[in-house]
């Protein structure tokens, strides 16, 4: 499979060209706004993986609706505006869209749904990630996915509910809350932290990615998986058949 990479110059993008070779999918264009990298994407492409720039989405994945070449998007931090791009395109050709495509972290998103309903409101909810520096979106993909896992798991809906840091005369928490803190600093790749705080024990649930090549194994994976689908928007979970 011929497949182009929106994002090649970045860390994720990277790591994606090292990791393909041997996996049956072909990067033919290398697509960012860097030096010496492609512009788009030409003839001939059947795929394309995103790790890029929010802002960068639309126009791209509108292309590819187009030529009716499947899309998978890594890229974080969408406003809503931008996911309506989204949405419009998969009327039109496959797109998978995952904050994280990790097995791990996919596994976590089960174990939190799961601890949330088990547990119960009485036990409050905090998030904690953490991230290298050069990030550019807080909250995380991942730690939004985490706490909609958790609102699922309790029966609410997340917007209702949630809460990002906290400052000042803050008041007593109420019950109910889902809380979500983003942590910035040095290479950390990727760490994300579930706490379940009840009044006699608290659960934490843990992932750490100790490298990229945990979110690229998992996007060639749904990319080649996406290839001739039915359009319509996927996530990790119907890759991995948890759906
Ligand atoms: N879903 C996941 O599993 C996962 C994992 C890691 C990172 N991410 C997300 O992927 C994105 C990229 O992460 P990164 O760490 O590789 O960032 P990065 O800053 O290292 O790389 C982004 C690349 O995109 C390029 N770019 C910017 N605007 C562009 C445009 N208009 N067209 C083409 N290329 C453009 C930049 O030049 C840069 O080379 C972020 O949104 C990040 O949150 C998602």
């Amino acid at each position: 499979m011929k497949i182009a990479i929106v994002g090649a110059a970045g860390r994720m993008g990277k790591k994606l060209i090292e990791l393909a070779a041997g996996t049956g999918l072909d990067v033919v264009s290398k697509v960012d706004v860097a030096e010496g990298y492609d512009a788009t994407w030409g003839e001939g492409v059947e795929g394309v993986i995103d790790f890029s720039f929010h802002a960068a989405v639309p126009a791209s994945v509108a292309k590819a609706a187009e030529e009716g070449i499947p899309y998978l998007i890594g890229t974080t931090g969408l406003t809503p505006e931008e996911q309506k791009a989204v949405d419009e395109a998969a009327k039109k050709i496959p797109v998978v869209q995952s904050g994280n495509y990790s097995l791990g972290v996919n596994l976590l998103l089960e174990l939190v749904r799961k601890a949330a309903s088990v547990l119960g409101p009485s036990y409050d909810i905090e998030i904690a990630e953490m991230h290298h520096r050069h990030k550019k979106d807080a909250p995380s993909g991942t730690a939004l996915m985490l706490a909609k896992s958790a609102a699922s798991g309790r029966g609410v809906d997340f917007a209702g509910k949630a809460v990002y840091g906290r400052c000042g005369e803050t008041g007593e928490r109420p019950e109910g809350e889902i809380a979500v803190h983003a942590l910035r600093g040095g290479s950390v790749v990727g760490d994300h932290t579930v706490i379940f705080a009840g009044d006699l024990e608290r659960v934490e649930l843990v992932h750490k990615a100790q490298d990229r090549a945990a979110f690229a194994a998992g996007a060639l994976k749904a990319l080649a998986w996406a290839k001739g689908r039915p359009a319509g928007i996927y996530t990790m979970r119907d890759v991995l058949g948890f759906s």
